[in-house]
């Protein structure tokens, strides 16, 4: 724990030292779970957001992009359920007046459990060594089942309570697992109250005439109330998505965990309208996408489960989350929601416009299910970035910091480096830079020894330095130098372009989906 606290901690400094995140109004003491992304984040994010539309939008014919307003009419919000049930369960502890969110209480005592399987898997694989088979273990260890079985039985009674609202149960579950709160130790807990997530303002230019309005708390309802302009001005056809990225606004409570829970984050949604009655063949067709999808950055197989939701959300007849093990553990990176026809016929009810979709293969008209595909722009910024970043053990005894971003996310493609500031060799590195910056994002760097120049761009993440010397004025030659395994290569100065683009091409990347 102390470890995966300590490696938390070096991701946050690293995210500001090296350019990517800093706190939002940081010379005002900060803003709490607002965050501002730096010259080096921005291209970060603005990679994983192209990673992802390219995989959603680009390569499937029959799913298109949307980018609707962030402000929507407010009966929108009443429509989709989160004037009345987009609420968080919240406990205060009487002792450090500080609130909680119930669920997450239970759920990190939940979390505890699966440290401690961990545990005995580590164990057992030092025991038995090669002989060790994972899954015969955690099949078959009484103490692991144990674990696993309380688990589970905690977060069933809890989904239960909270889809009843019997707010009474959920504190009686924190008290009979004797959860203590983190800051003052004590179990002098409050009763659970709901808090509505959605921030309010205001539109129009006085008092009396404005209008009460929220900023939107999903990206989705801007793709339900679009669903007929789209499809008939794109002559869809069933089954056929809708994809937009865009900001969202939660009031969450719990905020912590840097840009995990952020006040201001952006989504990646698509809702895929389908036949009803086909909606079980395709929630499994896109858990399987997804999860391909997240496979094709190679961040590791290991670092990925599913996690079948058990309290679903008012709109939903079968959701699932893939987690992700963040430095804090495994939690919820991407969400699949079986939405069943809850938003259209909602926004049919208070709108009195029909959605409805005419299928000409069955002659009648219906108001299709919908699918959704629903994940975080930061969230998975987090996934990406915590994993890349690594202590690496040198052989000659040293150490180096890396970030082994994968090359088609990386925000600089190379850093060009002049061996020295003279005899030439700026002149032919900016005359390489300036060749390459047509087709990637590079950098040039002519500070310090080479050495140094190779570590700054490591950390950075850049995975490729390009290094012009001596040589270079004779053969025109450059040597590569690969981040990732320090392997260095002399190429034709007129090969680098080809080099670079076939590893950092999406098309590369994807293709592993
Ligand atoms: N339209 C469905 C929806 O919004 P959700 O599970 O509430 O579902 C989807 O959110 C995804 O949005 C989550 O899996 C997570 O990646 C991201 N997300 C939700 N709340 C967030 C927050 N406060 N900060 C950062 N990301 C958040």
């Amino acid at each position: 724990m102390a470890k995966q606290l300590d490696k938390f901690k070096n991701v946050l400094s690293h995210a500001k030292e090296y350019g990517y995140v800093f706190q939002s109004s940081e010379i005002y003491e900060g803003l709490s779970a607002v965050y501002d992304y730096a010259q080096n984040g921005v291209e970060l994010k603005k990679n994983i957001r192209e990673y992802w539309w390219k995989a959603m939008v680009q390569m499937n014919e029959n799913i298109v992009g949307l980018d609707s307003a962030i402000f929507m009419h407010p009966k929108v919000w009443k429509a989709s359920g989160h004037v009345d049930a987009f609420n968080d369960p919240l406990i205060d502890n009487k002792d450090s007046k500080k609130r909680y969110r119930a669920d997450v209480l239970i759920e990190d005592y939940v979390a505890k459990l699966d440290a401690k399987i961990e545990k005995e898997v580590k164990k057992a694989t030092k025991r038995f060594g090669d002989a060790f088979d994972k899954a015969e273990f955690l099949a078959t260890n009484g103490r692991v089942i144990g674990y696993k079985e309380k688990g589970a039985a905690i977060l069933k009674r809890m989904g239960q309570s909270l889809e009843k609202e019997d707010l009474a149960d959920v504190k009686a579950l924190i008290e009979e697992l004797e959860i203590a709160c983190p800051l003052s130790g004590s179990k002098n807990w409050t009763d659970v109250k709901q808090f509505n997530l959605m921030f309010g303002t205001k539109l129009g230019a006085s008092a009396e005439s404005a209008m009460d309005l929220y900023l939107r708390p999903e990206t989705a309802q801007g793709i339900f109330v679009n669903f007929l302009n789209v499809q008939k001005s794109g002559r869809m056809k069933i089954p056929f998505g809708i994809a937009q990225t865009g900001k969202a606004f939660r009031n969450e409570i719990v905020a912590r965990q840097f840009i995990f829970r952020m006040r201001e984050f952006e989504q990646m949604e698509m809702q895929f309208f389908i036949k009803p009655g086909t909606q079980k063949e395709w929630y499994e067709h896109w858990k399987e996408a997804r999860m391909k999808w997240h496979m094709s950055l190679g961040m590791g197989e290991d670092n990925y489960r599913f996690h079948d939701h058990d309290k679903l959300a008012h709109y939903a007849d079968a959701a699932a989350d893939i987690e992700f093990r963040f430095p804090f553990g495994f939690k919820e990176l991407e969400g699949i929601h079986s939405r069943t026809d809850f938003d259209l016929k909602a926004h049919e009810e208070h709108s009195g416009k029909k959605l409805q979709y005419f299928d000409h293969e069955e002659n009648k008209s219906y108001v299709p299910y919908v699918l959704e595909t629903s994940i975080g722009l930061d969230r998975m910024f987090l996934a990406v970035f915590s994993n890349s970043l690594q202590e690496e053990e040198l052989e000659n005894g040293t150490t180096r910091t890396v970030l082994k971003l994968p090359a088609v996310l990386a925000p600089t493609k190379a850093a060009i480096l002049p061996l020295v500031k003279k005899d030439g060799l700026p002149e032919i590195a900016r005359k390489i830079l300036e060749d390459l910056q047509w087709d990637f994002n590079v950098a040039y760097d002519e500070k310090d020894a080479v050495g140094r120049r190779y570590r700054r761009a490591d950390a950075n993440g850049t995975p490729f330095c390009i290094t012009v010397d001596h040589d270079t004025l004779e053969d025109n030659m450059v040597t590569i130098r690969h981040r990732d395994t320090m392997e260095q290569q002399r190429v034709k100065i007129s090969e680098l372009k080809d080099i670079i683009a076939q590893e950092v091409s999406f098309k590369k990347w994807l293709a592993k989906m």
